[in-house]
């Protein structure tokens, strides 16, 4: 708590009650919500859940809804479905009235093995994946106001990723390129006309072939009206990304989706750092405060969300122990420079 008052002092923000402010009220300021990602697995950790029941207004499941996890069984056991974890982390948000982002219907990870392991035809893959956006998106209706409706379908080139739902076997809509990306959108909006939908993707935040072809795909969607509301950025990135050249481009980018009358949200954010040193902590803070000036510059941008928010559970050193101090608590749940420099970009009146 006491980095907290001295990151309030730092950029001089308070709470109408005289408490420092935190991110969800900084953040609320400027519109926005201000999320991260939520592991069901630490909801019984009293550290956990202090800093994100008081820090953030809008939680996604880092990993409770996705295919696997929701749908472990094949439809014809009798009970396909799990949805206890999922529901755990929905509860918690809703008790503390944080919005619930949903992640994900359809990816080429995490899949179950029923489906990847199967011997399916894609008219049955398509009925297996009708029937599974149908259930989830009308289990967390009037809950789930935002769903990351398919994740990461296009490859750095701007080319289709090969997928089981593309064309390893796919839907059946193989010869169409984007028409299942389409034909999910149609799916979950017309099992929840009341959710956002957005397409969900990393290394697209910079205009380069990658976020060319998700241009090109959400154009072509937007003018033909396909169900779509908003974009999805993950920003994973690293401190190369700390330099004019690239967030300029960042900006642009952003500008030319919400041009298109997309939202735009930040969706997986972390900052992936090979030391902790004070100066490295340092440099980090600088590009949080950097993104996050972007963000509140930008209109259309309507959330930013860590993925995680202590370094104690980050997924990046679960794949890679030389990376980590990516998110802005420490594994002691202290807020670090990172937590001071997106309030004061919060705060700053420019
Ligand atoms: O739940 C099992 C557990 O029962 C088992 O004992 C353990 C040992 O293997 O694995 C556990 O599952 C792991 C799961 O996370 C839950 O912890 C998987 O192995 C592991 O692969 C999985 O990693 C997740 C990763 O997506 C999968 O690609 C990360 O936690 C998650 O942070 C990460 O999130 C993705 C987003 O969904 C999409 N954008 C990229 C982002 C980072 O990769």
């Amino acid at each position: 708590m006491v980095f907290l008052l001295s990151a309030a002092l730092a950029v001089g923000v308070w709470t109408k009650g005289g408490g420092p402010v935190t991110l969800r009220e900084a953040a609320a300021k400027r519109r926005l919500l201000f999320g991260t990602a939520v592991a069901a697995r630490y909801l019984n950790e009293p550290d956990y859940v202090e800093v994100l029941g008081r820090e953030f207004s809008q939680a996604e499941p880092e990993n409770e809804m996705k295919f696997g996890s929701l749908h472990p069984r094949p439809d014809t056991d009798p009970n396909p479905y799990d949805f206890k974890d999922a529901d755990a982390i929905v509860d918690f948000a809703l008790a503390h009235k944080m919005k619930v982002r949903g992640h994900c219907f359809v990816w080429y990870q995490q899949v179950a093995r029923w489906v990847t392991a199967g011997t399916h035809t894609p008219e049955e893959l398509s009925t297996i994946l009708k029937n599974h956006i149908d259930t989830v998106a009308k289990h967390f209706a009037g809950k789930v106001y935002a769903w990351d409706v398919v994740n990461e379908a296009v490859m750095d080139d701007g080319s289709m990723r090969h997928t089981v739902w593309y064309d390893r076997p796919g839907i059946g809509l193989a010869d169409k390129g984007t028409g299942y990306i389409e034909q999910a959108f149609q799916w979950a909006h017309d099992a929840d006309r009341r959710a956002k939908l957005y397409y969900n993707d990393y290394s697209c935040e910079t205009i380069n072939p990658k976020s060319d072809g998700i241009y090109a795909m959400l154009q072509d969607f937007k003018k033909r009206r396909v169900p779509v509301d908003g974009v999805g950025f993950q920003m994973h990135i690293g401190l190369w990304a700390n330099n004019p050249t690239t967030l300029d481009s960042i900006r642009k980018n952003f500008q030319r989706f919400a041009d298109l009358g997309l939202d735009i949200q930040i969706t997986e954010m972390d900052v992936s750092l090979s030391d902790n040193k004070p100066e490295t902590l340092a440099q980090e803070a600088d590009l949080y405060r950097a993104i996050t000036d972007i963000c509140v510059h930008q209109r259309r941008v309507k959330a930013i969300q860590t993925w995680g928010f202590t370094d104690k559970h980050s997924w990046i050193s679960q794949f890679n122990r030389s990376r980590g101090w990516a998110l802005p608590f420490d594994d002691k749940y202290q807020a670090k420079p990172a937590y001071a420099a997106i309030l004061e970009a919060l705060s700053d009146k420019r």
